[in-house]
Order: structure tokens, then C-alpha cells, then sequence
């Protein structure tokens, strides 16, 4: 069975830049040493987006750095906060579609994992997703050749409303478009997003959807009209998906809080 894992909203900024004084390239580098550490045998580490900041590209230099030593192989995805011509002046041989959109699949042990780009650079509203005919047909494409392979979609902007008035209001702009090519696949089985800072799970007409946290600065748990450029800092997460026939199983790992990982196999107290 083999494993994968997921950190979304790096959100790294330059040398000295921090976020609610919290530093992103020191939260991600902690937590990609603890997923190394306790997860060698993970088969692929999936970044679902917001990687930079500003999308500079000394900030895509410095992700570059940060995954230098990784020892697991590492697929990367654009956010709102990303620049699509910065991540290609860092990552000119990152897959990508004939128009220039990262997106891409990759055939897994039964599974079918199908990283969107859902990037609009040019949105009125700066933040908000949405999936233009381009991306929408590689994707009826990718689904066509996933035949009967189970399929899990990644996109930064979650196809799912959340509670969070202000999040919901820079969603993904066309998602039941994408939820509706997904219903017609019969083994669409999940969608996994970032975006929100905050794990989350539900669904869209029958298609399972859940969210990570963030390796850095998270959403306050203040459902409603809250400000979307509210933050606190909580321990930093990254996600662990386990590709099962049965069915995706999906962890969340709160790395910050573990330290050493003093582990007791045989005295668990857990029911
Ligand atoms: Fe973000």
C-alpha cells in the first residue's frame, strides 16, 4: 500500500519576511524533516499550491533549495499567492500541458492521481480559482485514460464550500464544473485541496473532499464572515494519504505538536 504525502500553503517569503512572525521557510523545512524522518518508505510528496508568497521567483529559488536533499520524489502545484512565469523560470522541467498549466498524472498502485492547476492570475478578486476550458479539457482527457483506476483529484482551491464566508468568496469560481466531470468518472473517489489553513472534510454531490492545514499560519477557527486575512499560529500539519484498494485513507499529522516522537508500542492507553 503505498503512501503519500501532502503539505500545502508553504506561502515562503524572503530571507528575514515572516507571517504573524512565524518564519515559512523554518516551519517547512521542520516539517519536511519530520516527514522524511518518520515517513522514508512515503512513496511521493505532493505541495497542493501556495508555495510562495509573492510568486517571486527567489522565493521559488528558495523552495528549490528546501527540496534539494529530499530523498522522496516531489510534484509541485501553483496557489493563488504563486506565479505561474516565476515557477517556471525556477522549474523549467516540472510537467506541465501544451499551454503552459502544471498539471499532471501520475499512475500509482491502482490509483490515479490527477494534480489541476487552478491558478487565475488574472481574477479580479486576486485570489479566487478557476479551471478554463484548457485545463478542463486535459482533465476529461486524463479521466478518459484513467479507465478503471481509482482517481483522486488535487487542486489548490477546494471544490467545497467550507463556512468560512471570506475563504468561500475566493473558492474555486467554476468547481461544480469540476465535480461534475468527476461524478461521470465511476471511481472518482477523492479530491484533496489547501487554500482554507485548516483541516476540513466533506463533500460534493458524492465526491469526498478534505483539506490540510498548513505547514505555517493557520485560519482561526472563527466560522462566518471573518476576515480572510486573519491568521493564527497553531502547530504546523501536513496530510498522509494511504492508497488502500478498499479506498483512500487519509491522516492528518500536527508535526509540531510530536517533538522527539517518544513512542511507547506496547503501554497505549488508546481504546
Ligand atoms: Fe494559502
Amino acid at each position: 500500500m503505498k503512501k503519500l504525502l501532502i503539505f500545502t500553503d508553504l506561502h515562503l517569503k524572503d530571507p528575514g519576511e515572516t507571517i504573524i512572525g512565524l518564519d515559512p521557510m523554518e516551519r517547512f523545512q521542520q516539517g519536511l524533516m519530520h516527514a522524511v524522518a518518520h515517513h522514508p518508505d512515503a512513496a511521493r510528496i505532493i505541495l497542493t499550491g501556495d508555495l510562495t508568497h509573492y510568486g517571486r521567483t527567489t522565493q521559488f529559488e528558495r523552495l528549490k533549495v528546501a527540496l534539494g536533499d529530499c530523498p522522496i520524489p516531489v510534484s509541485l502545484m501553483l496557489g493563488n499567492h504563486d506565479s505561474r512565469k516565476g515557477f517556471h523560470n525556477v522549474f523549467p522541467d516540472e510537467p506541465r500541458t501544451a499551454e503552459g498549466f502544471v498539471q499532471q498524472a501520475i499512475d500509482m498502485d491502482g490509483y490515479c492521481l490527477i494534480l489541476m492547476d487552478t491558478l487565475d492570475e488574472p481574477a479580479e478578486d486576486l485570489h479566487s480559482g478557476f479551471l478554463c476550458e484548457h485545463r478542463l479539457a486535459w482533465l476529461d482527457q486524463a479521466l478518459s485514460e484513467a479507465s478503471d483506476r481509482k482517481v483522486i483529484v488535487f487542486t489548490h482551491h477546494p471544490p467545497m464550500l467550507t463556512g468560512f464566508d471570506g475563504m468561500d468568496s475566493i473558492a474555486l469560481r467554476n468547481r461544480l464544473d469540476l465535480i461534475s466531470r468527476l461524478r461521470k468518472h465511476p471511481q472518482s473517489v477523492q479530491v484533496i485541496s489547501g487554500h482554507i489553513h485548516r483541516t476540513i472534510s466533506g463533500q460534493v454531490d458524492g465526491i469526498p473532499v478534505s483539506m490540510f492545514k498548513s505547514p505555517c499560519h493557520q485560519m482561526p477557527m472563527c466560522l462566518g464572515p471573518a476576515d480572510v486575512h486573519s491568521s493564527v499560529d497553531e502547530p504546523g500539519a501536513y496530510g498522509l494519504i494511504l492508497l488502500h484498494p478498499e479506498g483512500p485513507i487519509i491522516h492528518t499529522e500536527d508535526y509540531a505538536l510530536t517533538g522527539d516522537l517518544n513512542v511507547d508500542t506496547h503501554g497505549s492507553e488508546h481504546a
